[in-house]
């Protein structure tokens, strides 16, 4: 009987992938069959936008338009067809899902599959056929702007949650646009900058998380980065897209610029340009009416083709690659409805929140917070009551409705006296000015000092706001402390309160002058719609944290790598910019410069506490194509089930080359009750732990010892144990 099972469960495996295999041979004979009939013309006008956000079909022979939108958090309101304005429909609200900074956070690609399918179904029922979305750029400077939007400084965590990300968008027939390609690591110059960075480098930090979206998420599309790359455009770089993206990794989809990005028709014919989106050709970079005809692969493509300089071919490979989208979306038959503000939405975008926020410090049994009549609790900030959905830039929502902190806490704690005041104010949320507050600080500062006095405790809903310089795409912070003197009004608030518990809503690292004056410490990041419930939540021990930092916070500026090596390295001197740290970002950085960071990768505590034990694996030694499976225990001797991260670093004594103390090449989260013991299995893939040489132009899996590191932390190592590659 179980045989029979078996025999068919393989059975319907097997004829779907040949089922599949048909279906794409026979979309490539449609495509053939299409290419013959396309004129010159219809297939170059394929090739760049016909407005802000979609490209033209060939309405001649019934080819839809292809609609896209932002972005990697949700689907963006309505644009209008000609500029930046919003349209502002009243059918386009939607749910807002966390960052994908806590997404990273979570270290559960579980979650990231149900963020990908969730944020799909409601691209899918704002009929949008590409969603411009996920970011996976990392994390190298704590003053990037859009650090909110990617998921931190390690290319392995990074690419084992972008790639169910982008499966789970795609099951519903729209494609993911996996951005930005690449090196797009600040916002500062970011039109322009040329990036100078090794090959090993590139291959080991930066571009892993685009490899695995390409090889294992077979992601249907993919944008171009604003900047240069070794002198060239990123959106027409030979070496970035024809060489490493099309022909290397065998990349089948479509290359986007990103808005404005292309800069010449020669380069974007050649080099690998397939949708020219966003070019602004007046030559003042904005937009006017009808000037679509103008675009670098428009009217100056077609002469080029006509003049025989450029091969038919050219245009033909671009157009095939274009129909090979649209047959994966717009004229994908079997694709779902989609749906959207659903409860299995808002359930998706709580549990992600909630398994995200990062307990970083917690003294005194400050955090959880019990609900009794008799506790007052002073909520202070204006992070406790401003929406954080918008503003950042072109990943700025329309929720259908934001739960605040504020809310949240009082929905949740029915019988505790909460009180609250602003405590400090910033402007409007504005794209690319700072706008004054029209607040009266001072006036502020008193009343948040008098509610603190009468409060057992105070929670400081803290940090940036996503505004101009504040964690906002188009500029970099200008500083690594929080802005609007909330640590000025921290120390007020301390000196007439010692209880006090720091929530920073952020999408990066701030300096913590102010850490010893708290007792708790939560990261919450940008947590979208449930974002107050998801709060109170872990507040209240409703949900037991388990997040872990996807980034280093460190203790200074000048701890981080990018800063460390001054100007030329970050921000660059406005033409180039050099990234001098090399492979040793983040973690790397602070493990093998000995540089303890204020917070490490990978930290992040519980309300309960775990015991790992008995780590091993499964031989002394192993060869390339072979996997190591590390065993172990994890002990949960608290009073709450909660659950952990273990992480498997490996490092290679005496190696021929330079290279970080660890690395990240393993981890899986656990659920462990209470007094309860689980095992746990992880496998690591022998292959991924060579090095990039750039002397072979491949990748080198040196032979002789390594250490394995195993641990709940980047900087809470448990155990060791050594092994050989032979
Ligand atoms: C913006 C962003 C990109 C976005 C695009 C469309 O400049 O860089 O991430 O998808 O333009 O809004």
């Amino acid at each position: 009987m179980i045989n029979q099972y078996y025999r068919t469960i393989v059975f319907i495996i097997f004829t779907s992938m040949i089922a599949t295999g048909q279906n794409e041979e026979k979309i490539e004979k449609k495509i053939d069959s299409i290419l013959s009939q396309l004129t010159l013309k219809e297939k170059v006008a394929m090739c760049h936008a016909q407005s802000k956000f979609s490209t033209p079909g060939v309405p001649r022979l019934g080819i839809p338009e292809l609609w896209m939108s932002d972005g990697p958090h949700g689907v963006r309101a309505e644009i209008n067809w000609d500029d930046w304005g919003y349209a502002n429909w009243t059918n386009d609200s939607i749910t807002a899902f966390p960052a994908l900074t806590c997404l990273a956070s979570t270290f559960n690609p579980n979650l990231a599959k149900a963020y990908g399918v969730s944020v799909g179904e409601e691209a899918r029922y704002r009929k949008k056929d590409v969603l411009l979305g996920p970011g996976v750029n990392i994390y190298r400077t704590p003053l990037n702007g859009r650090n909110f939007e990617y998921m931190g400084e390690d290319p392995y965590l990074a690419s084992k949650l972008v790639v169910p990300y982008i499966q789970g968008v795609q099951k519903n027939g729209v494609a993911a646009c996996v951005k930005h390609y690449v090196l797009n690591n600040q916002e500062k110059w970011r039109d322009h900058i040329n990036v100078e960075v090794s090959d090993r480098a590139l291959h080991e930090i930066y571009l892993p998380a685009f490899k695995a979206s390409v090889q294992e998420a077979k992601v249907w599309s993919i944008m171009s980065a604003y900047n240069k790359f070794r002198d060239q455009y990123c959106s027409h770089n030979e070496l970035l897209i024809n060489k490493i993206l099309k022909t290397d990794w065998g990349f089948d989809g479509a290359v986007i610029t990103d808005w404005g990005a292309a800069h010449d028709t020669y380069e974007a014919a050649m080099y690998g340009l397939d949708i020219e989106m966003g070019t602004g050709t007046d030559g003042l970079g904005v937009t006017t009416a009808n000037h679509y005809d103008y675009y670098f692969l428009a009217s100056p493509f077609l002469k080029l083709l006509k003049s025989g300089n450029v091969e038919e071919a050219v245009v033909n490979d671009k157009v095939r690659r274009i129909l090979r989208l649209m047959y994966r979306t717009s004229m994908n038959p079997n694709r779902s409805f989609g749906r959207m503000n659903n409860k299995e939405h808002h359930d998706v975008a709580r549990k992600v929140a909630t398994e995200g926020i990062v307990l970083l410090k917690n003294e005194n049994q400050c955090f959880p917070i019990a609900d009794t009549a008799d506790i007052t609790i002073a909520v202070i900030g204006e992070n406790a009551t401003r929406s954080l959905t918008k503003g950042g830039g072109s990943s700025e929502l329309k929720p259908k409705f934001e739960i605040s902190p504020l809310e949240g806490l009082k929905k949740r704690f029915k019988n505790a006296k909460i009180i609250h005041a602003m405590g400090y104010a910033s402007g409007p949320s504005a794209y690319d000015k700072v706008l004054p507050s029209e607040w009266d600080a001072d006036s502020l500062k008193k009343e948040a000092i008098n509610v603190a006095k009468e409060a057992n405790l105070v929670l400081f809903f803290g940090g940036l706001n996503k505004s101009h310089l504040q964690d906002c795409e188009g500029d970099d912070r200008r500083a690594f402390e929080l802005p609007f003197g909330q640590g000025a009004l921290l120390q007020d608030i301390a000196a007439v309160n010692n209880n006090i518990g720091m929530i920073l809503l952020t999408g990066n690292a701030v300096d913590m002058p102010w850490i010893d004056q708290v007792n708790g410490l939560i990261q919450g990041w940008y947590l979208g719609t449930m974002g107050g419930a998801a709060l109170a939540d872990v507040i209240s021990g409703d949900v037991n944290p388990s997040g872990k930092l996807p980034f280093s916070f460190p203790a200074k500026l000048k701890d981080n790598a990018a800063h460390y090596f001054g100007e030329l390295s970050y921000p660059g001197d406005g033409v180039n910019q050099y990234y001098k740290e090399d492979i040793l970002v983040g973690y790397r950085w602070h493990d093998t410069k000995k540089i303890p960071p204020l917070f490490a990768f990978g930290e992040g505590l519980s309300y309960t506490s775990f015991d790992l034990s008995n780590f091993k694996i499964d031989k002394k030694s192993y060869s390339n194509g072979e996997q190591i499976t590390v065993s172990g225990e994890v002990s949960n001797t608290g009073e709450v089930s909660g659950a952990e991260v273990i992480q498997v670093y490996i490092g290679k004594q005496k190696s021929k080359v330079k290279r970080a103390l660890k690395e990240l090449k393993g981890f899986k989260k656990v659920v462990v009750e209470n007094g309860m013991t689980a095992s746990v299995n992880i496998v690591v893939d022998v292959n991924s732990l060579a090095f990039y040489d750039a002397d072979i132009a491949d990748w080198n899996l040196e032979k002789g010892k390594y250490v394995m590191h195993i641990g709940n932390a980047s900087n809470r190592i448990s155990q060791t144990i050594k092994f050989e590659i032979k």
